[in-house]
């Protein structure tokens, strides 16, 4: 998913303020880098494929005046990653960056053709660079210009824009991929992402779509696309700069999962009551009112959680596998329906809901395309909607109706980690709040649940040993040529997100499978290349876990299996073993997750891949 920095302002030169915001901006996966800055009165483009590196060494000797700048980490959607393809596109004296899909590029190629435009790139951003320079032409306006244009084009965009006769102006426009401006002292930053700007600011105006944004010395104005000025709150993030940093870790991920103690009481801090022994939800409810006992609108949370006869939760990639082991717990304590579905399926169906619906959309970055969908399709049909979010004032959290944070703090890898189990976290939390208002839970089992989730932090810690457990024994595991990772009951989804993050890490065959599933099919691919993790903790199913673990072992399969404690059975039936320590059934899944991240982290390394940034990926996926 493609970067943006824009700059407007003298106290920096761009060109460092662009390439320090690209470089925080880099886990987003990207195969080009560019920039256009002001130098002068001349607008300098300088573009380079591949990594950013590249763009550095072409402008390390440059000096630019600004004050306006902007630039690109392109991630290849239309056209393949080359120099004529990265961004920023020209056209006559426009300079445009883009993220996101103008789905009518078609039609605006053979219009533009038509009219003997040539053009210089196989992208759909190149063309809008084309269409704002043609009303430049006519406003002698950048900023009607682009509003001019923007009825014309269809899909989900956010561009800024500069012109050559003006180095003192910015415009911008949202609708889909996240812009927030950076509120600096006598400057001004659009970025994709906070973090690219953080070291020079902490307040942020978050866009929503379709505004329009001028920013000029005299400061930043927002539009509606009617062109109606709005008046937008100004955030402060409490993120400092060096939280996205490193922090000794050889990349992100590593960091990631030895932060997970931490980010799961994080988690889980702002939901305990004083005595730490229960759970009050701390939600936000916008706009929402339930109706009270008298039919008055009132925040009624809990009566309106009791009125709830139906869940559907809707997510992508690791944040649906966490959906999954929420349908375990809805289900299990709250007596509920609860379905899971992947976004990209359910933003497309005609789902058959009613006003007693929850809608629990689950997403770390909040900017998932599809899951943003599926969302606005919850709200059009007059369901109540819940988000699970790490972003605050991401388009997906505002959207919502009610806001629970897994508050993990930024995930940089692109292969999520702490945000999975801290939405395991909030889903427990969630889980434990909604049942007592279905009068499903007693106080003891609530204590009881309380405490499990209070003493993973430490549990965690005991976990992360296999940090080091992995590293040595990375070299080993590159002898499989495919994993097959299975569970039963809520260690299916388990099995699912340790297949996930072995094949975006390794690029090696690995599938997640109910192990009840085995005899349909998958049996048939076990041989001795073929490392089997069995995920097989003491819960009430350990025993058909067990006996699934004979079968794969009799076939001449590769035993990586997962017990609590000390497990003597198991340990003799594997060719290595993985403890977790006992807490309870409903807890588990969050501590047998981890060794499943290290193994796939260690292993990538081993096969010298870029961990932070697998090939082909995005950290959030804000197209379709
Ligand atoms: C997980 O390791 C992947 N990076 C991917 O599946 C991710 O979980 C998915 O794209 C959903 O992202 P979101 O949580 O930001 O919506």
């Amino acid at each position: 998913m493609c970067g943006i920095v824009g700059y407007l302002g003298s106290e920096h030169d761009p060109k460092d303020v662009i390439l320090a915001g690209l470089e925080k901006l880099e886990y987003r996966g990207y195969d080009s880098a560019g920039m256009a800055v002001f130098n002068g009165n001349q607008i300098e483009r300088i573009r380079a494929q591949g990594k950013l590196i590249y763009l550095k060494n072409k402008v390390q000797d440059k000096k630019f005046t600004g004050p306006a700048g902007i630039g690109h980490t392109r991630w290849a959607t239309h056209g393949k990653p080359s120099e004529s393809n990265a961004h920023p596109h020209q056209a006559g004296v426009i300079h445009l960056v883009h993220n996101g899909i103008i789905e009518n590029d078609d039609h605006i190629r053979k219009q533009l053709k038509a009219e003997g435009v040539t053009l210089t790139s196989d992208t759909d951003s190149e063309l809008v660079a084309h269409l704002i320079n043609r009303a430049y032409a006519v406003h002698k306006d950048l900023f009607l210009a682009v509003k001019s244009v923007l009825p014309s084009l269809k899909g989900a965009f956010s561009i800024v824009v500069i012109c050559q006769d003006n180095p003192q102006e910015l415009v911008a426009f949202k609708d889909g991929p996240p812009l927030i401006i950076g509120i600096g002292q006598g400057e001004t930053f659009i970025v994709s992402d906070v973090a690219a700007s953080l070291q020079y600011t902490d307040k942020y105006i978050y866009l929503d779509d379709r505004e329009i944004v001028k920013v000029t010395p005299q400061g930043v104005k927002i539009f509606s696309q009617a062109g109606i000025e709005l008046r937008k709150e100004i955030n402060q993030i409490s993120w400092s700069a060096d939280v996205v940093e490193k922090r000794g870790f050889s990349h992100f991920m590593l960091k990631e999962i030895h932060e997970q103690a931490q980010s799961v009481a994080q988690a889980l801090e702002p939901h305990l009551n004083e005595q730490r022994t229960g759970i009050t939800l701390a939600h936000q409810l916008d706009g929402l009112h339930f109706l009270n006992h008298n039919n008055q609108p009132e925040i009624v949370f809990e009566k309106a959680l009791n009125d709830i006869d139906r869940v559907i939760i809707v997510a992508c990639g690791t944040s649906y596998y966490a959906g999954l082991v929420g349908q375990y717990m809805i289900e299990k304590f709250s007596k509920t329906p609860c379905s899971v579905e992947v976004a990209s399926e359910f933003r497309y169906r005609d789902p058959v809901v009613s006003k007693n619906t929850l809608f629990i959309s689950i997403s770390q970055s909040g900017e998932t395309a599809d899951t943003l969908a599926a969302i606005r399709l919850a709200k059009s049909k007059g369901v109540k909607t819940l988000s699970i979010c790490n972003v605050k004032n991401s388009t997906i959290d505002r959207e919502a109706d009610i806001h629970l944070y897994m508050n993990c703090g930024p995930e940089i890898g692109v292969a999520s980690t702490k945000a999975f189990t801290s939405t395991l976290t909030v889903l427990s939390v969630f889980c434990i709040e909604f049942s007592k208002a279905k009068k499903q839970l007693d106080l003891k089992s609530e204590q009881q649940w309380v405490e499990g989730l209070l003493a993973l932090p430490s549990q965690i810690e005991v976990v992360l040993a296999y940090d080091k457990y992995f590293s040595d024994a990375s070299d080993a595991l590159k002898k499989y040529h495919g994993f097959l990772f299975m569970g039963r009951g809520v260690m299916y989804p388990i099995a699912l997100e340790g297949a996930l993050k072995m094949k975006e890490l390794t690029y090696l065959h690995a599938e997640g499978y109910p192990a009840g599933e085995m005899k349909h099919g998958p049996l048939a691919l076990i041989d001795e290349d073929m490392a089997v993790v069995m995920l097989a903790p003491r819960d009430e199913l350990y025993e058909k876990t067990v006996s699934n673990l004979q079968e794969v072992k009799a076939r001449g399969a590769k035993i990586i299996s997962l017990g609590s404690g000390d497990d003597e059975n198991l340990k003799s039936l594997s060719d290595r073993y993985l403890a977790i320590p006992k807490v309870s059934s409903w807890v588990d899944p969050i501590l047998a997750v981890i060794p499943l991240q290290l193994m796939a982290f260690h292993l990538a390394q081993s096969l010298g891949y870029d961990v932070d940034q697998p090939r082909n990926l995005a950290k959030s996926v804000t197209v379709e």
